[in-house]
């Protein structure tokens, strides 16, 4: 008899998801048509209900549909010593690169003004500033926040990057820990979250925070909307300390329709889309880490659960 992997998704995606593991020696079963929690092997989720993960007395690994793993982190969610998998593969991280890139470019070459320009039919030329003489700075240098630093360093930005830890990569400034984040800011024109959600990490982008920015600096938000006091960034926008903010992520999402964020002149807003999961790449990741488990090998990308990512 096969495995079986229940799959709680988001999008409807349970056709896709079927394709993606068709050759692979494993069953899938949706989540609300589960006969008999005890022949569940493993629970690939993205949002589970407390209490659902503990129906499964024979559980074998938890895998995350997303790269975060705060959706998993509520009272009663995890049931105790499962290892739980994060979701790393390269199309997630090719996503985020593309969404970082093309935004960090777009404020770089001052594509909003324009845009406003061109409504107002103006010819106004802004002068160009070259990438050298450009800082980027990106919160969290994981899987993600390496990729982008190594593509945006790619043409020819300085890139600086803030981690818990120090870092050794070519081309891109490391500063870590509490002690080194001021400077790191004061580096950051044109500053981009892709740090987890923790209690460490919560409200990091804050009316000090942003306070040390150079003057004009822009946001990039691909992490999470905890991290950002959604009041001081709209405050940092009124007073010119922030020029503009591409914001994906939110404190509370949907992102209200009150929410004075969706009408700023300065902001621009995507409803979490910043790197989906696809189906026919994540099963891959997840198959690998069943195999291993098999074989008794150690996972890849296991959550640390006393860091909380
Ligand atoms: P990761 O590989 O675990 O990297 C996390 C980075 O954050 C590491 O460099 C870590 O430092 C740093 N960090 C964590 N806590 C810190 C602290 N207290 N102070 C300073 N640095 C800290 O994670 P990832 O795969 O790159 O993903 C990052 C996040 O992106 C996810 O957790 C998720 O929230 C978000 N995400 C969003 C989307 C979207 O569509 N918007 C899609 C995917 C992921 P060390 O290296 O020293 O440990
Ligand atoms: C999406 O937000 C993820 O964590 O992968």
């Amino acid at each position: 008899m096969k495995e079986l992997l229940a799959i709680k998704s988001d999008f409807n995606r349970i056709d896709e998801w079927a394709e993606a593991f068709a050759d692979m020696d494993i069953e899938i079963c949706l989540w609300d048509e589960i006969d008999d929690p005890s022949t569940i092997d493993y629970a690939l989720v993205w949002v589970p209900e407390a209490g659902a993960l503990h129906r499964f007395e024979n559980l074998k690994i938890i895998f995350s549909i997303g790269a975060g793993l705060d959706h998993l982190m509520g009272p009663g969610v995890l049931p105790p010593n499962i290892p739980v998998v994060r979701m790393v593969e390269d199309t997630l991280t090719a996503g985020m690169v593309e969404y970082v890139l093309y935004n960090v470019l777009r404020f770089h070459r001052f594509m909003p003004e324009y845009e406003k320009n061109h409504r107002r039919k103006s010819w106004d030329a802004i002068l160009q500033i070259p990438a050298e003489q450009r800082t980027v700075g990106i919160l969290g240098l994981g899987v993600l926040g390496q990729a982008c630093a190594r593509v945006i360093a790619d043409l020819g930005f300085n890139v600086v990057g803030w981690s818990r830890t120090e870092k050794h990569l070519d081309r891109i400034t490391s500063t870590f820990g509490d002690e080194q984040l001021d400077e790191f800011l004061a580096k950051s024109e044109i500053l981009v979250c892709l740090l987890p959600l923790t209690r460490q990490t919560r409200g990091i982008i804050n009316q000090r925070t942003l306070s040390k920015l150079p003057n004009g600096a822009y946001l990039i938000n691909a992490g999470r909307g905890g991290h950002q006091i959604e009041v001081d960034i709209l405050s940092a926008l009124e007073s010119g300390q922030l020029a503009g903010a591409a914001l994906d992520v939110f404190e509370v999402e949907p992102l209200p329709v009150h929410s004075p964020l969706w009408t700023h002149a300065n902001v621009t807003i995507t409803p979490h889309v910043a790197s989906m999961t696809t189906p026919f790449s994540s099963a891959k990741h997840v198959y690998e880490n069943i195999q291993r488990f098999r074989r008794s090998e150690p996972l890849t990308h296991l959550a640390d659960m006393e860091k909380g990512y």
